[in-house]
């Protein structure tokens, strides 16, 4: 618990200079700060420090945030890790304070849960280990060629066939049912009271937090039936887009070998585990998201995907790939024998044998071009499309420009084309980083804060315009609080005023606007309050159903610009949805 104005203490205290030029060099350019980004390889620096705002944005991978954010991803570390780590830095004592009533709850609660799923773990493996009701699964894993001693390290476990044997199991131990009925492992039976356990005859794998505590089940049926799989729903503890089986078991050697690899199953997960392979993690039943790879960038830095060798396993190699170079970066992929997982092909080969095929993963890219150059008749012309317009949205992902030229070039020779036939006629493509920024300047949300940030006399007319009711729900609160400090005459610190949103997507694209607003130099900011604000409008319009469209007719004015825009919207959907039937 560190106490909030410790925290402002040490963000004031913390100059944003300072702490980067702890870790990578920084020169000056103009009012910012530039260097080369600690976060992707890059050859020229994009990574941006502005000095007066407290922030950090780098235009080639989009991060940014704040002094605190800094030091988290450089160290790998939570916010109250860096936060004490700066204040150490910067001499800022803090005392840690109890926890307020409220706060003391909160933790009490989520102690509480962590309590229940670990009880819970702990009935699962001691079915397995030594009870008669385990036999099944013991038997199961024998069969699969799985040593008992690695049941206690990895935490498998066995659900029995009683149907209420962990209700039984804690409720003897003193835990209120209800609470183990919101973390998922029970379910209230439909006729008459009482609940079921949600797993029964089944293998369990424990899914953990990346401090290793248990904070779900996945569980395995021992026969052919279906589902194969069932998992704990989501909880309060457990959140499904960012958990990543066996992250915990991963973490250490994820930053020594500063590369991750992603498979799609437990079984795959514990085969690597058993060879010796650590640096491993699995999606468990969901597809790979954005929020799984923010993890990731914690520990490593280079993402190896090995999805099953079949039709699901290329598709989710395919979209992988995208989010993964959506992060800018770098993405392999492994390639087994068809049909194989991990788990298959290490009962039939050596770890050094997977070893060689880590060695020969490919860069995501050739992996992509050579699938799609076996998957279409290049010696047509359809065929030859069908590869380029595949390709090149993926070519365009990539942040650095002779990476880009190779790929095209590359693509040309494949498919028997002149050299620079590709990119004749077009204009020389955009690096994709600055197509972000035009992008975000372009966003009439942010831009209208960047107006404000720098145009602070536009205060009031902002207030009066009510743009603050037009702004998409999570900037809101960033808005209401730039105007107060504006109106205060506080001043406003821009690290505090983004924190809330630190690591998010727009938290990025903020500190991006934020980060050099040369484009609003010379313009008239009362204008283009009043222009960003109709681009607003228009926006929340396209959103807008016709229902709310029609209500909102009834009040206006029939020769108003805004009628006008409604009634054209209106125009719009109809000719949409006579289009659809
Ligand atoms: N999965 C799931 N629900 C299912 C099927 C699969 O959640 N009904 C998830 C599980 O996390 C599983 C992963 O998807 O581990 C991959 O599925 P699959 O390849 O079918 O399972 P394996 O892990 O290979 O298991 P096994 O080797 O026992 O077939
Ligand atoms: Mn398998």
């Amino acid at each position: 618990m560190i106490p909030e104005e410790k925290i402002a203490e040490v963000r004031e205290r913390a100059g944003i200079v300072e702490v980067v030029s702890d870790y990578i060099s920084l020169k000056k350019s103009g009012a910012n700060y530039l260097g080369l980004c600690p976060f992707h390889g890059e050859k020229t620096p994009s990574f941006n420090v502005n000095p007066a705002r407290g922030i950090f944005h780098c235009f080639g991978c989009g991060v940014g945030g704040n002094a605190v954010t800094f030091v988290m991803k450089m160290e790998g570390i939570s916010f109250p890790e860096a936060v004490k780590l700066l204040a150490k830095r910067v001499g800022v004592t803090i005392e840690e304070r109890l926890p307020t009533a409220a706060e003391k709850r909160r933790l009490d609660e989520k102690e509480q849960q962590l309590a229940i799923v670990a009880m819970a773990a702990e009935y699962y493996a001691g079915l397995l280990l030594r009870d008669r009701a385990g036999e099944p699964g013991r038997h199961y894993l024998a069969g699969r060629g799985v040593e008992s001693e690695i049941i206690t390290p990895y935490r498998l476990g066995y659900a029995s066939e009683q149907w209420d044997g962990l209700s039984r199991y804690l409720r003897q131990r003193g835990v209120p049912l209800e609470q183990v009925e919101r973390l998922g492992l029970i379910k209230p039976k439909s006729s008459g009271s009482g609940y079921y356990d949600l797993f029964r005859n089944r293998l369990i794998f424990t899914i953990a937090n990346v401090h290793g505590q248990p904070i779900a089940f996945g569980g395995r049926v021992l026969d052919d039936s279906l589902p194969k799989y069932i998992n704990s729903p989501e909880s309060p503890l457990y959140n499904k887009s960012e958990t990543l089986f066996g992250i915990d078991m991963a973490r250490q050697a994820m930053r020594e070998q500063r590369a991750v690899i992603i498979v799609e199953g437990y079984f795959d997960h514990l085969a690597l585990y058993r060879a010796g392979i650590r640096n491993v993690v699995a999606t468990c039943g969901t597809a790979l998201t954005s929020g799984h790879l923010q993890v990731i960038k914690r520990y490593a830095e280079r993402i190896y995907l090995l999805f099953d060798a079949d039709s699901a396993g290329r598709k989710a190699t395919f979209r992988g790939m995208e989010l993964v170079l959506d992060e800018q970066l770098p993405c392999f992929v492994v390639e087994m024998p068809a049909g194989d997982d991990p788990d298959s092909f290490l009962a039939s080969h050596s770890a050094e044998e997977f070893n060689g095929l880590l060695a020969k993963a490919r860069p995501a890219l050739d992996y992509c071009l050579r699938d799609l150059l076996s998957r279409n008749d290049t010696g047509t012309v359809a065929g030859k499309k069908a590869v380029i317009d595949a390709f090149r949205p993926l070519v365009q992902k990539l942040a650095d420009s002779r990476e880009r030229n190779l790929y095209v070039s590359e693509l040309e020779r494949v498919l028997d084309m002149e050299p620079g036939s590709l990119t004749r006629g077009e204009r020389t493509q955009a690096r994709p980083a600055v197509a972000a920024t035009e992008r975000r300047v372009s966003d009439p949300a942010l831009s209208l804060l960047a107006l404000l940030a720098r145009y602070p006399e536009i205060a009031a007319e902002f207030r009066a315009a009510a743009v603050e009711e037009l702004l998409p729900q999570d900037l809101r609160p960033l808005a209401a609080k730039l105007l107060e400090c504006i109106e205060t005459g506080a001043g406003v610190d821009f690290s505090a005023l983004i924190a809330p949103l630190a690591e998010t997507e727009l938290g990025r694209a903020l500190t991006g606007v934020l980060m050099d607003d040369s484009h609003l130099a010379d313009i008239d900011p009362h204008r283009a309050l009043q222009d960003y604000r109709r681009a607003l409008e228009k926006q929340s319009l396209q959103q807008l159903d016709a229902k709310s469209l029609r209500r909102e007719l009834q009040y206006l004015d029939s020769d108003s610009p805004r009628y006008m825009e409604i009634m054209a919207a209106l125009n719009d959907l109809r000719n949409k949805k006579s289009q659809l039937l």
